[in-house]
């Protein structure tokens, strides 16, 4: 089903509802987009896939996939042309979610509001199901037909940077060893744009290049994606005390000995690094065409958040 912005606002709808819409449209295309019908036909692997569905299909905020699908309505085009490549970025995002939970990393016991993967299907295959759809992610890129042959290639790219040593495996590995000891809050800045603000900058340059945009103008999107990546890690660090981690689905007291944590550097420390993010974001943003902009959604995400 691609879902119809159109039809929301013919109904009269505000943004939060047709945030929904798309929501539920991510999660359908989710669903059918997950390569486990070979894995459902074999006895020994339907564990693995229900590993999988069990984690992506968990309600998510799905912020990746609706940030390209805002970046779209933004500059007033078609949504619907960002819908799988918002889906895989919403795999990656998954897998090093399943991959964070592990015992020999966060050792989580909760994510999305029920047990974390590796709670209900042990170590190994909750490796194999995030392995899995990482690899989907690639493969979903690859094959998007509403792209054209050269933009899926160079997102093809830029996710395998953003993946990779530049992005979320670097900034996991520090976030484990650095952050143990005492950090400047650059090094926490550059561990968290590894960590978070590589696949928001994939999310917004990346649906910015399918709409085939200017070089400055994609500039501008991937600054402001940065900014919000930075606010958005410290929003969730401020989740790790209890009167913020309601509704959150996960854990909390799991950052206690990290550098930089809300335990660390306290409350209005971290509030006002979010609040300083967000105004250094839409200071570069470029002026919306579209009359639903990316900057009305991320405002009523941070609303909603802390
Ligand atoms: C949690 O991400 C991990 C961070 C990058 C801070 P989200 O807050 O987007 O998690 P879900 O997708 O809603 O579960
Ligand atoms: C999650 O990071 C993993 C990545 C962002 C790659 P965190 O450990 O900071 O996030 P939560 O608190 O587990 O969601
Ligand atoms: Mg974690």
């Amino acid at each position: 089903m691609a879902a119809t912005t159109e039809d929301a606002m013919a109904r009269g709808e505000g943004a939060e509802s047709i945030d929904a819409s798309w929501r539920q449209a991510i999660d359908e295309r989710l669903q059918a987009l997950m390569p486990v019908q070979a894995l459902d036909g074999n006895p020994t692997c339907r564990e693995l896939a229900e590993a999988m569905r069990y984690s992506l299909l968990a309600p998510g905020k799905r912020v990746r996939p609706l940030l390209a699908i805002r970046t779209a309505l933004h500059f007033g085009a078609d949504p619907n042309r960002m819908l799988d490549f918002g889906c895989a970025l919403e795999m990656v995002h998954c897998a090093s979610l399943m991959l964070d939970d592990l015992p020999c990393m966060d050792d989580a016991s909760t994510r999305r509001g029920q047990p974390a993967c590796h709670r209900k299907f042990g170590d190994a295959t909750t490796t194999l199901a995030a392995i899995a759809l990482l690899n989907q992610a690639f493969g979903v890129i690859a094959r998007d037909s509403a792209l054209d042959p050269s933009q899926r290639c160079w997102l093809v790219d830029r996710l395998s940077v953003a993946v990779g040593t530049a992005g979320l495996v670097s900034g996991q590995c520090r976030d484990l060893i650095e952050r143990a000891g005492a950090l400047d809050g650059s090094a926490i800045a550059e561990i968290n744009h590894q960590k978070t603000g590589v696949l928001f900058e994939l999310a917004t340059a990346g649906a910015g290049g399918i709409l085939g945009l200017a070089d400055d103008e994609l500039d501008a999107l991937q600054r402001y994606a940065g900014h919000l990546g930075q606010a958005f890690q410290a929003a969730d660090d401020l989740l790790d005390v209890r009167r913020h981690a309601e509704g959150s689905g996960k854990d909390i007291g799991l950052d206690r000995d990290k550098a930089g944590s809300v335990h660390r550097v306290g409350e209005q420390a971290l509030r006002r690094l979010v609040e300083a993010e967000l105004a250094a974001g839409d200071r570069v943003l470029p002026a919306a065409r579209g009359e639903h902009a990316l900057d009305g959604y991320v405002r009523a995400l941070f609303a909603r958040f802390v």
